[in-house]
């Protein structure tokens, strides 16, 4: 695990995008495994002037997100999917048609998690970005989920609907449940680049990069990964 210390949110986001660029030159048909939260959205920006003012070519590269909100379409505008056109999609010259998000308004879940499985066994992610939540989850994948997860229907915990209920009107908007890649799914991808920012998560990066391996800390997992690069500005490192 190499964990890289910035002074702040803006040194980490133009740090992480660096990461990515140098990835989609090296490999113009690189598969992006992307993340939605407040955590990566420096990044995209970085990435969307670099696409504009450098010409880095997303044309022939494609994503995969890693989860979704159940029942928002995809044009609410509080759905990862809408949040991904808005931050990164519309910005940089990517074919629409080759993201993929799990979808949150499918009629039947369990269906939809198999198709986005059968979907991520061709579509190895070259990186996967996480952020990280405070209570150690990454995607959507809550304590105590197995290590050997794939996509799935996920019960949001009052913790993690507390956290993003500052993006809603009011908590009684926050979906309670959620579709995502599970911790297996996230494993498979040949390299990992996390970003996380703030004090509040310095406990889940302490317990992450020093504690010990449990589901009860999801993140802890990524121990278990050969390339790992943690980007954490002061705040989040505090503890470490
Ligand atoms: C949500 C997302 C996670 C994200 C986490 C942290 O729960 N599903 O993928 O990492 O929030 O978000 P933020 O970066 O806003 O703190």
């Amino acid at each position: 695990m190499k964990v890289i210390i910035t002074e702040n949110y803006d040194e980490m986001s133009k740090k992480a995008a660096e990461i990515m660029i140098d990835i989609v030159k090296k490999n113009p048909n690189a598969v992006l495994g992307l993340a939605t939260g407040s955590s990566p959205i420096g990044m995209y920006q970085n990435m969307a002037k670099d696409c504009k003012e450098n010409g880095t070519s997303y044309k022939n590269v494609s994503t995969v997100n890693l989860d979704e909100y159940v029942g928002l379409t995809a044009d609410h505008d509080q759905s990862y999917a809408y949040f991904m056109r808005t931050n990164l999609f519309d910005h940089i010259d990517i074919d629409q048609k080759n993201t993929n998000l799990p979808c949150g308004s499918a009629p039947d879940a369990q269906k939809e998690c198999d198709r986005y499985n059968a979907l991520l066994e061709t579509k190895k992610q070259d990186v996967q970005v996480l952020g990280l939540g405070s209570n150690g989850h990454i995607g959507f994948n809550e304590p105590g989920t197995a290590f050997d997860s794939v996509t799935h229907l996920v019960d949001l915990t009052e913790n993690t609907i507390k956290d993003n209920s500052r993006l809603f009107n009011s908590i009684n908007e926050v979906p309670r449940q959620a579709l995502s890649m599970g911790i297996k799914n996230i494993m498979q991808a040949k390299s990992i680049l996390m970003v996380v920012s703030g004090k509040n998560k310095a406990e889940a990066v302490k317990g992450m990069v020093k504690g010990e391996i449990t589901p009860d800390l999801p993140a802890s997992v990524l121990q278990l990964h050969p390339f790992v690069t943690i980007i954490c500005d002061k705040d989040a490192a505090s503890l470490l």
